[in-house]
């Protein structure tokens, strides 16, 4: 894995413009995907029972990372085509290698676009798929209308929200002074509290205000407990360096050095070869149709 361990605190700086470390970004989402696929069928299935008699045949899934959304929805439903939108060049490249590496380039279509922008022309799909990417437009209930019009009437919109990164270690950790991770998850938001705004959101009422109707609400609380499986420990460390790059400021010396050590290939009580790592995760669905 890319080790962008080095400081890249300006990326808080480029809204609209590719991040630099996009190489780690696409193994942290290709992570996030592999560890939580129960929770990405859960959702899929919640969607395929809200569409009974006509399970979508043309979806559009924005803010697709590296196609986490993608490759469930194709799972899921068999005569499905997706066209995957993204802003970054590289996380799209890396989403076509993956549909070719599973043979279902043919059923997915990428459109580089940056969505704070003019919104890409597109046909009227019949899903609308946006997991943890609403939150990061400047203006997400301009892209919440746009979204209305990209589907036909009767379409479904899935926006999927988190309410912060997940957490995996055990309360004690932090040399002397535990919950080192509770205070990076603080740091964290105080941070995003002034990059992300509209992170945490109540997305509720801003989907029925651009004309939506909710058909569900559904939190999830994803809680995996050992034995897990050998990514988990690449989770979590992908995780912590990504979270590691904005807390230089925000943490004690100690609290640097410790979660330094965490994140370090080669410590032996790293996260790569802890046994206790529990991840705990709180995502939730909105479910909504355009009437
Ligand atoms: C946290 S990731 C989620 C990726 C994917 N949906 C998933 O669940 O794994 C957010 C994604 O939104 C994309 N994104 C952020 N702002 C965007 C914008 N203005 N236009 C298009 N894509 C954007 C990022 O490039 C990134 O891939």
């Amino acid at each position: 894995m890319t080790d962008h361990h080095h400081s890249h605190d300006d990326h808080h700086h480029n809204h609209g413009v590719t991040e630099p470390d996009d190489s780690a970004m696409a193994a942290l989402l290709d992570l996030d995907a592999e560890v939580l696929h129960t929770f990405l069928s859960d959702v899929t299935s919640d969607l395929a029972r809200l569409s009974p008699d006509r399970p979508p045949h043309r979806i559009l899934d924005l803010g697709s990372g590296t196609g986490a959304g993608t490759f469930a929805l194709l799972q899921r439903f068999a005569d499905a085509e997706v066209i995957a939108v993204d802003r970054s060049p590289e996380l799209m490249d890396h989403l076509r290698d993956k549909a070719r590496e599973r043979g279902v380039e043919h059923r997915v279509r990428t459109v580089q676009a940056d969505l704070d922008g003019a919104w890409p022309a597109l046909d009227t799909v019949d899903l609308v798929w946006a997991s943890a990417s609403v939150h990061h437009l400047a203006d997400p209930d301009r892209g919440l209308r746009e979204i209305f019009r990209s589907l036909r009437p009767g379409g479904l919109l899935a926006v999927i929200e988190i309410a912060g990164f997940p957490r995996f270690l055990p309360d004690d950790v932090g040399r002397g002074r535990p919950g080192l991770e509770a205070r990076c998850h603080a740091a964290m938001a105080e941070a995003r509290a002034e990059h992300l705004p509209h992170l945490g959101s109540d997305w509720g009422p801003r989907i029925s205000r651009a004309g939506f109707t909710i058909e569900a609400e559904r939190p999830f609380s994803i809680d995996l407990r050992p034995p897990l499986p050998e990514a988990t420990g690449r989770y979590a460390q992908a995780t912590l360096r990504r979270a590691r790059s904005h807390l230089a400021g925000a943490l004690s010396a100690d609290d640097l050095a410790t979660l330094d050590h965490l994140i370090d290939n080669d410590a032996p009580d790293g996260v790569l070869r802890r046994d206790d790592l529990h991840v705990r995760v709180e995502r939730t669905l909105w479910a909504a149709r355009r009437p």
